[in-house]
C-alpha cells in the first residue's frame, strides 16, 4: 500500500460546507480541463462532484472517451485510476486523491507469484492456457494478461470475456478474485469439479500435476474482505423472516451466498434491479454499505436494506472524502500536480492490448453473473424487467 501523507492541518480545521463551497469554487475555475469519476461506493458527500459514476466497466469506458479533459480525478480506488492512466492519452493525467486507497483483493496476486503459476502451468500441460484477470489487479498483472493473450474482465462483462477465452485457449487461469472466477464459470454451466483453487502462498499452488492438468478453470485464491461477510446464513434469515424479499448480491460474494440469491450482478446491474422493481419491493443487498444506503434513501417507495447485520464497508474507497478532494484540487489551481498515478510505458502497453480486449468484447448492458436455477423456480429466474 501506497503512504498517504497527512494533509494540511487547515483542511482538518474547515466544516464540510466550507470544503464543499471550496471544491465548488475549484471546479468552476479549472472548467472543462478536469473530469471527476465516482465510483458506487464512494461517500455521498464526495460522489456529488463526480460528472460521471458508473462501476468499473462504466468508469473505464468514460475514462477510455476522456480526450479533452486535462486531468482526470479519480474518486475510488488505485487500480482504478491505473487503468483510467492505461486507458487515456498521455496528454490526460490521472489523479487519485487519497494514494493509499488500493484494494485488499488487488493486493494478492503480484507478478512473481502469476509467473511462478505460470511456469508451474506449462510443465504440468501443454494445453493453451488464457489468462483472465479481473480489473481489480495491479497494472503489471494485467499486463502479463495482455502479453500471454489473455484480457481483464470487470463483474459486468466476466461471462463474454469468460466464454471469449475458452475459445481461445484449454483453459483459463483467473485471478484474482476466486468468487468472481466461479461464479461466473458455473453461470456458463461448468461445472463446480473442473474448477481448482491456485494458492499462491503454496508450493505449486497447492495442486498436483494431474489437478492442474485436468481443471477447466483455475481459480486464484483471492476475494474481496468486504464481500465475504455475507453469509449464507444470512441469505436463510431473510427467506425466514420475509419470503417476499428479494435477495441480491455483488458476484464478489461466496458461490453458496450467489447460489441463495435471486440476483448476482456488478453494482451498476443492483442498482438497475432495485431502480426497476415495483414499488412496495423489498430488497436485501450484499455489497458495499455506501451503495446500499444510498438506494434506500433513493427508494423511499421500496425497502432497501443490507443483507448483513453489520456494515460492510470498503475502508479503502472511505478514505476519498471532502478534503483529499479540496486538497488535489487546490494543488491543481497552484499549478501542482499531487498523487498523479503513472503506469510505466513498458507495463502500460501491455495492459493496455489486455483491457482493450475486453473493452471489445463486452455487451451494451450490465450482466448478471447468476445463473437459471436448475428447477427453474420463478424466484431465481428472475430479472429486472426492460
Ligand atoms: P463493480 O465493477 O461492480 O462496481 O465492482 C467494483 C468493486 O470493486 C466491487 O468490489
Ligand atoms: Fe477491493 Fe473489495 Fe473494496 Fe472492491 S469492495 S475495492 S474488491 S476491497
Amino acid at each position: 500500500m501506497l503512504f498517504q501523507p497527512p494533509l494540511p492541518s487547515r483542511y482538518a480545521e474547515m466544516t464540510q460546507e466550507q470544503m464543499a463551497d471550496e471544491i465548488t469554487r475549484r471546479r468552476r475555475a479549472i472548467g472543462r480541463r478536469l473530469v471527476i469519476l465516482g465510483h458506487h461506493y464512494e461517500r455521498d458527500e464526495v460522489l456529488r462532484f463526480a460528472d460521471f459514476t458508473g462501476d468499473s466497466l462504466k468508469l473505464s469506458q468514460i475514462a477510455a472517451e476522456q480526450t479533452d479533459a486535462e486531468f482526470v480525478v479519480f474518486c475510488g480506488v488505485h487500480f482504478m485510476a491505473e487503468s483510467a492512466d492505461i486507458l487515456t492519452d498521455d496528454s490526460v493525467r490521472v489523479i487519485l486523491p487519497d494514494i493509499s486507497a488500493g484494494c485488499s483483493m488487488a493486493d494478492m496476486a503480484d507478478l512473481d507469484q502469476l509467473e511462478e503459476a505460470w511456469r508451474f502451468l506449462a510443465d504440468a500441460t501443454t494445453q493453451t492456457i488464457a489468462p483472465i484477470t479481473y480489473v481489480n489487479s495491479a497494472a503489471t498483472i494485467k499486463a502479463f494478461c495482455g502479453r500471454h493473450g489473455g484480457a481483464c474482465c470487470t463483474s459486468g462483462n466476466a461471462q463474454p470475456i469468460l466464454e471469449w477465452a475458452l475459445k481461445h485457449g484449454d483453459k483459463v487461469i483467473f485471478l484474482p478474485d476466486q468468487h468472481l472466477g466461479r461464479n461466473t464459470a458455473y453461470a456458463m454451466g461448468i461445472n463446480l469439479s473442473q474448477m481448482v483453487l491456485y494458492d499462491p502462498e503454496l508450493p505449486d499452488g497447492g495442486l498436483s500435476t494431474e489437478q492442474a492438468r485436468s481443471a477447466r478453470i483455475i481459480l486464484w485464491k483471492g476475494y474481496c474482505s468486504v464481500h465475504s461477510l455475507f453469509t449464507v446464513e444470512q441469505c436463510d434469515h431473510i427467506r425466514r423472516v420475509d419470503p417476499d424479499c428479494r435477495i441480491v448480491v455483488h458476484p464478489e460474494c461466496p458461490w453458496e451466498v450467489v447460489q441463495k440469491a435471486d440476483l448476482a450482478g456488478s453494482t451498476e446491474f443492483i442498482i438497475k434491479a432495485i431502480a426497476e422493481s415495483p414499488a412496495g419491493s423489498r430488497w436485501a443487498v450484499g455489497t458495499e454499505t455506501h451503495l446500499v444506503n444510498r438506494l434506500a434513501g433513493r427508494h423511499l417507495d421500496k425497502q432497501v436494506r443490507s443483507l448483513a447485520g453489520v456494515q460492510c464497508l470498503c475502508t479503502t474507497m472511505y478514505r476519498i472524502d471532502l478534503g483529499h478532494l479540496l486538497w488535489v484540487l487546490d494543488e491543481l489551481s497552484a499549478g501542482r500536480m499531487t498523487n498523479r498515478v503513472i503506469v510505466p510505458p513498458d507495463v502500460r502497453d501491455d495492459a493496455l492490448v489486455a483491457l482493450e480486449r475486453m473493452l471489445k468484447n463486452v455487451p451494451s448492458q450490465p450482466q448478471a453473473a447468476k445463473p437459471p436455477s436448475p428447477d427453474n423456480s420463478p424466484r431465481s429466474t428472475q430479472r429486472p424487467q426492460s
